[in-house]
């Protein structure tokens, strides 16, 4: 009788050693959660002053790197979308009736518009209105020849210092990747070219140059250029500023991103492709595996 109850008490002992080697085990855990919480109120501390100093920044700098431009649902920003290319037509037409005076386009050669906006034959017809020069000949002299569909867009001014002179110093720069090259894209041109208002009260601009609060600075050598019914569009659309900025800008990003109609359908099949593949696997795998998993082993 008293050997039981001295193994009874031995057991409940050990059982109680146990019990505390478990909580003792368990202390290091409680010592890491507070370890977790020092680390998240140290983050959020850190993320704080972060925004707080993004936004006290931001608004410091509104007037020096210009206002933000609202962002318009081009018709080929999605996924799946591809170039409004009545668009793009009307687009080109607005650019070599205002904007290349003052603007090239080095990158886009007259051959890159058939198809693409134009039929060939509108495009050597195109062409062949600029005189391009070449040689040199059999005398070894320079000539004027009309253009053809291989030669490049046709430069606005010679030399840059030519076109610096002819507005107030500034350059014009190339449009052929200005989507791309400025923040905000297509959106910040639109806003850009559609966005010229009054200086207002306190604002001094200097002669020359132009209110735009969309350009970093707000004074712009460039002076609005689209009023309603600059150009006369062929099929009929009614020609308003809004409107032609918004060919413009669809021609301009298209002529940044020619291949983007050819990169969303690759993209579009590539993704068809991997996710039939990877279904295939899937299946694959478990009708490989099923044998396997699905085996009971007994023991006897
Ligand atoms: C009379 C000449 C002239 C015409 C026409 C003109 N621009 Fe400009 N453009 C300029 C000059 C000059 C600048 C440089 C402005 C500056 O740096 O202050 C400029 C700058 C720009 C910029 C760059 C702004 C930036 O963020 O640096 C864009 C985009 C632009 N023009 C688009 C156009 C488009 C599109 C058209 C046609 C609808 C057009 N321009 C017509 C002279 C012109």
């Amino acid at each position: 009788m008293l050997s039981r109850i001295a193994s009874q008490t031995a057991r409940r002992s050990v059982k109680q050693l146990s019990q505390q080697t478990r909580f003792a085990s368990t202390k290091p855990a409680f010592a890491g959660h507070s370890n977790k919480q020092a680390t998240a109120v140290t983050a959020g501390i850190i993320g704080a002053t972060a925004l707080t100093y993004m936004y006290v920044d931001a608004s410091a700098n509104m007037a020096d790197e210009g206002l933000h431009p609202p962002s318009h649902p081009w018709p080929h920003s999605g996924p799946l979308d591809t170039f409004d290319h009545a668009s793009i037509r009307r687009g080109y037409q607005v650019y070599r009736e205002v904007c290349s005076a003052c603007h090239s386009l080095d990158r886009i050669a007259w051959r890159n518009l058939i198809d693409v906006s134009h039929t060939e034959d509108e495009v050597k017809a195109m062409a062949e209105e600029f005189e391009y020069q070449d040689g040199p000949d059999d005398n070894g002299e320079m000539f004027m020849r009309p253009g053809k569909p291989a030669d490049y867009m046709p430069k606005a001014y010679p030399n840059e210092e030519a076109a610096r002179a002819a507005n107030a110093g500034a350059l014009p720069p190339d449009l052929s990747l200005i989507t791309k090259a400025r923040h905000g894209g297509e959106d910040y041109v639109f806003a850009l070219l559609t966005g010229y208002v009054d200086a207002p009260g306190g604002v001094e601009v200097r002669e020359g140059l132009n209110y735009n609060p969309y350009f970093p600075g707000g004074a712009i050598a460039m002076a609005q250029t689209l009023f309603d019914g600059v150009v006369e569009y062929e099929d009929g659309t009614p020609a308003t500023a809004s409107q032609m900025a918004k060919d413009v800008c669809t021609f301009l990003a298209w002529a940044a991103e020619p291949e983007h109609d050819e990169r969303k359908k690759m993209g579009m099949k590539a993704t068809v492709i991997t996710v039939g593949l990877v279904a295939l696997s899937v299946y694959l795998k478990k009708f490989k595996w099923a044998p396997l998993k699905t085996r009971k082993i007994v023991y006897k």
